[in-house]
């Protein structure tokens, strides 16, 4: 028999290219291909092999599982490795997956488990008697990385079982990905846009890069959950016959599972259930890449037994990718409230997921930078349930020769002031200030939008007459409104009613509270959260504009780069004036009640030991500002145990019952972070 010659060839090439991606995708966090399009290869080199088993290069990725832990935490080999799920993309395979379950079970009726496929991290959880010993990643399959500290700050994983009617096993090994939610992905790329820090890609690398951290304060943080999906390892065993009765038993020690999971009784109603969970997607709180099929008798399973590296009893039915290739034709800058530009790329509108999308933000010149976009560009457009959609990838492949650079315009585009970029800064702004009209059309729409003064009367279409007529040039301009009826009456469709509801809308406004009126003065970095600190802080308006840097900086939620903007907005005459224009106009609130919204608030803390750089009673003070209670006992309930120097019996009951511990340098780190300095 003769064989093409190229074939050895071909394998090497998929081979590497395979590598190269294994490599950025597990190790470095930053893939270079769509899943699918991994997916797409990965198949190619299989169905090769199964053709030519003879050339099977000694190296194939086809029976591994995937990179290698990075070295930075300690490596740990799983008792019970943790393997892969082969894959299945059309109907066809399906029910090819079934017919092959059911040649090895004759005569026997098979119900499938259909759960949700989550696209984030594996992670292995320890629990003796009950405490969350050790947490692993999945790494290659055999060895992954030790990340305790990490995983011990997901909220919404149990680090003590504990069951009314169940007694708690004596060892229980739980399997599980570790996800951000699509909410707190957003808002944590959107704080990121906002301060020009770098993005990520996605919901996955996200997740990825928060608990790679090597302090866990910052994995803290982070939005993180954990979603079950198995178990590996129990002792004594739990007595569930099925791999749902064993989930739902999972939920009975505090364990979330996936949203949606569905018991078929053929494989057909599997098909339904997928389609019905891909039309279902966008609405998910997490992100998914397709559905997991499993036997759901786990004696079934069991006399299925593996293949390789994977399980006969289960695969992945993957999603079509929700990516779509398209040109960029062009490349916008908008001017915001605070006078950053950002770019916006308008695209050959293109059907991504069943939604058409016509233009993205690009978010900073960084990040053109970094995807190195051309005008002209192909680009994959990715979208996933309600995330934003985002060029993904830029094909440089398909680049024209006519593809044009994007530079960051020296003029602003809205009033032409020169742009400006601060050294150590990723945003370019308008240095126009409020000469600039799109600044000031921003400050006004901010200041009267629902969580500012929430004047709902004076919508877009109001606001740009005003302008026009000149009768609105900054927010204080509102307030004087009044003595212009005459004027508004004659805005074309302007009736008597309109003007007067507008003007009621604006009395009404005159009522509010300082946190409302901070957030609405558009302070850079002062979002809701922020300005709501402030408030409770600082409790008056002179109080705040008297503050200096440092005792800005003790504010939770305050970095020192928004503590010099807050200076920096009460220094400026303009600003002032303003104010005191929206002062004299009868804008007035209630003294802020005490302090609610604290970021440790409800938790227990524990210290013990000696603290060298503070004595006991100053690291009391630092929790209480903060919203911590501190005990002097150690229980399950407690949410961190400050271990100094010779810290002895509670430092041991504490690793015992899985309680987080911080040292002390820890802590001050966490406590700067919050505003909290000696
Ligand atoms: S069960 C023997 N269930 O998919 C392996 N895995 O491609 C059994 N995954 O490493 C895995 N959601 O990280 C299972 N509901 C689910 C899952 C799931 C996501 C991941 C898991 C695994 C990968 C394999």
């Amino acid at each position: 028999m003769t064989h093409d010659v190229s074939i050895p060839a071909q394998m090497r090439q998929l081979i590497d290219l395979l590598a190269q991606h294994n490599h950025a995708y597990y190790v470095m966090d930053q893939p270079t291909i769509e899943d699918s399009e991994y997916d797409q290869l990965f198949q190619q080199l299989k169905t090769l092999e199964a053709q030519y088993p003879e050339y099977l290069q000694a190296d194939t990725p086809t029976d591994k599982v995937g990179g290698k832990a990075l070295p930075k935490f300690e490596n740990v080999t799983h008792v019970v490795p943790m393997l892969s799920l082969g894959n299945v993309f059309h109907q066809d395979d399906l029910f090819e997956f079934d017919r092959k379950v059911k040649e090895r079970l004759p005569h026997q009726q098979v119900q499938y488990d259909v759960e949700l496929k989550f696209d984030g991290l594996a992670i292995s959880l320890w629990y003796e008697h009950g405490v969350l010993i050790r947490a692993v990643t999945r790494g290659d399959g055999e060895t992954g990385e030790l990340i305790t500290e990490n995983v011990k700050t997901i909220r919404n994983l149990p680090k003590v079982l504990c069951s009314t009617h169940q007694p708690v096993p004596e060892l229980l090994e739980v399997r599980g990905e570790v996800l951000m939610p699509k909410a707190g992905f957003e808002k944590l790329n959107a704080q990121n846009a906002a301060k020009g820090e770098k993005l990520f890609a996605n919901p996955r690398n996200a997740a990825a890069g928060s608990l790679r951290q090597l302090d866990p304060a910052i994995a803290r943080s982070r939005p993180l959950a954990f979603y079950a999906y198995g178990i590996a390892q129990c002792q004594p065993h739990h007595e569930q016959s099925t791999m749902s009765a064993s989930l739902a038993w999972l939920t009975q020690f505090g364990f979330a599972i996936g949203e949606q999971h569905f018991i078929c009784d053929s494989i057909e109603e599997v098909q339904q259930r997928y389609d019905e969970i891909n039309q279902l997607r966008a609405q998910l709180k997490v992100e998914i890449d397709g559905v997991v099929i499993k036997v759901d008798d786990l004696k079934q399973q069991q006399q299925l037994g593996f293949l390789s590296r994977e399980p006969r009893w289960a695969t992945a039915y993957k999603f079509p990718a929700v990516a779509a290739l398209t040109t960029i034709e062009n490349i916008d800058w908008q001017v915001g409230r605070t006078g950053t530009l950002t770019p916006v790329a308008r695209l050959n509108p293109v059907a991504v997921g069943g939604v058409i999308v016509s233009n993205v933000t690009l978010h900073n010149i960084g990040e053109i930078h970094r995807l190195d976009v051309r005008i002209g560009d192909t680009v994959s457009v990715y979208r996933s349930g309600d995330v934003i959609p985002k060029v993904e990838k830029v094909w440089p492949e398909f680049r024209p020769q006519t593809a044009l650079a994007v530079h960051l315009p020296e003029q602003c585009p809205v009033c032409d002031s020169p742009v400006v970029m601060p050294e150590g800064e990723a945003l370019a702004r308008c240095s126009g200030g409020l000469y600039c009209a799109a600044q000031r059309i921003e400050a006004i729409r901010h200041f009267v939008s629902r969580k500012a003064l929430d004047i709902e009367g004076l919508g877009d279409r109001w606001v740009e007459s005003l302008l026009h007529l000149d009768l609105l040039n900054n927010v204080a301009d509102i307030y004087s409104l009044h003595q212009h009826r005459e004027q508004l009456l004659s805005i074309e469709k302007m009736g008597e009613k309109s003007v007067q509801n507008l003007f009621d809308a604006i009395e009404n406004s005159k009522k509010t509270t300082l946190a409302a009126f901070i957030y609405a003065l558009g302070i850079r970095g002062v979002g809701e959260t922020t300005a709501r600190m402030l408030a409770q802080t600082f409790q008056t308006l002179d109080a705040l504009q008297a503050a200096d840097l440092e005792a800005l900086k003790k504010t939770p939620d305050v970095g020192a780069i928004t503590a010099e903007w807050i200076v920096d907005f009460f220094q400026a005459p303009h600003n002032l004036e303003v104010l005191q224009r929206l002062l004299a106009a009868g804008i007035h609130w209630d003294a802020p009640i005490a302090p609610t919204r604290q970021p440790l608030n409800g938790e227990s803390w524990v210290i013990t030991g000696t603290l060298s750089q503070m004595g006991r009673d100053q690291a009391t003070q630092m929790l209480q500002a903060l919203g911590a209670r501190v005990s002097g006992s150690i229980s399950s309930k407690t949410k961190c145990l400050v271990a100094g120097e010779k810290a002895g019996s509670k430092l041991e009951k504490a690793e015992k019952l899985g309680v987080s511990v911080m040292n002390e340098t820890e802590f001050l780190a966490l406590m700067a972070e919050y505003g909290q300095n000696l």
